[in-house]
């Protein structure tokens, strides 16, 4: 069990950002991501149809005899987790709950903002894992959607990209928000502009978050591979649409040698 890998999926490519921080943490752990190109984005489509395409990932990693499943994407984890988690026997977690405490632990001022898609501002599942934290905290969410297509096309710390801060963020900012969760698997990648127009806002990045709890859960459940030495894991990447952006990031991460992205399809 403990040599098994970690099963990761996202609506595309955002979740490498999360791939990412828990291969860094955790060096020896193999790794097989699905990226669902191919259907992205999830942001704006029913929660229904995002519960059924996060099952089909979810049974084919499954498959794969990964030990736990990483919900690497917020939209996926705010409308199926519940789902996924009564469905299948490993443990399944999602970036919402690790952001939440997070942005609870790092509390600058008394309120907390969230960004994310339509979907994941619309479910309310922030403002439901902050409560059950800190019942009394306010917390205020704007979508940010046009930041998934600026981290798409790579325009991440450019006069667009800061623009685009000012647009969703100022909002926040004059409400008194002053720790913001990077609610979108996507928006890592935003840190250098967001933190330009807004340096003194505390930015919650979920991927790391994860891969922190990541940790503690493998410990905890006695599922940590433990081979001795440099052992590192192997990382398999998996994607339904071999798309440009997704070639980029992945060289960006993971380098342009080495680690490569198969085309996998996915149905029910
Ligand atoms: N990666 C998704 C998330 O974290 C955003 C992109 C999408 O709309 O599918 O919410």
């Amino acid at each position: 069990m403990m040599d098994k890998p970690i099963g990761i999926f996202d609506s595309g490519i955002g979740g490498l950002t999360v791939c990412k921080a828990i291969h860094d943490i955790l060096p020896s752990e193999s790794i097989i991501y699905f990226g669902d190109t191919a259907r992205f984005p999830y942001g704006t489509r029913s929660r229904e149809t995002i519960i059924r395409y996060s099952k089909e990932i979810a049974a084919y990693l499954y498959s794969r005899k990964v030990k736990m499943i990483v919900i690497a994407c917020n939209t996926s984890s705010a409308a199926a987790l519940d789902t996924l988690r009564s469905e299948f026997s490993i443990p399944v977690i999602g970036v919402i709950d690790a952001g939440a405490r997070a942005a609870c632990n790092r509390l600058k001022g008394n309120s907390i903002g969230v960004i994310g898609t339509r979907a994941t501002v619309s479910s309310g599942s922030y403002v439901r894992a902050i409560h059950s934290i800190r019942p009394g905290i306010k917390v205020h969410q704007q979508h940010a959607t046009l930041f998934v297509s600026l981290t798409e096309e790579g325009m991440t710390d450019n006069e667009i990209a800061r623009l685009a801060s000012r647009e969703y963020i100022q909002g926040l900012y004059d409400e008194g928000v002053r720790t913001l969760i990077l609610g979108c698997t996507h928006f890592p990648m935003l840190k250098m502009a967001i933190s330009s127009v807004y340096p003194d806002m505390e930015l919650i990045d979920t991927g790391i978050e994860i891969a922190l709890e990541v940790k503690d859960i493998l410990r905890e459940k006695n599922l940590e591979n433990k081979t001795s030495g440099d052992y590192k894991g192997k990382i398999e990447l998996y994607a339904s649409d071999i798309t440009d952006t997704l070639q980029r990031l992945k060289d960006m991460f993971f380098g342009r040698n080495g680690t490569t992205i198969e085309k996998l399809i996915i149905n029910g």
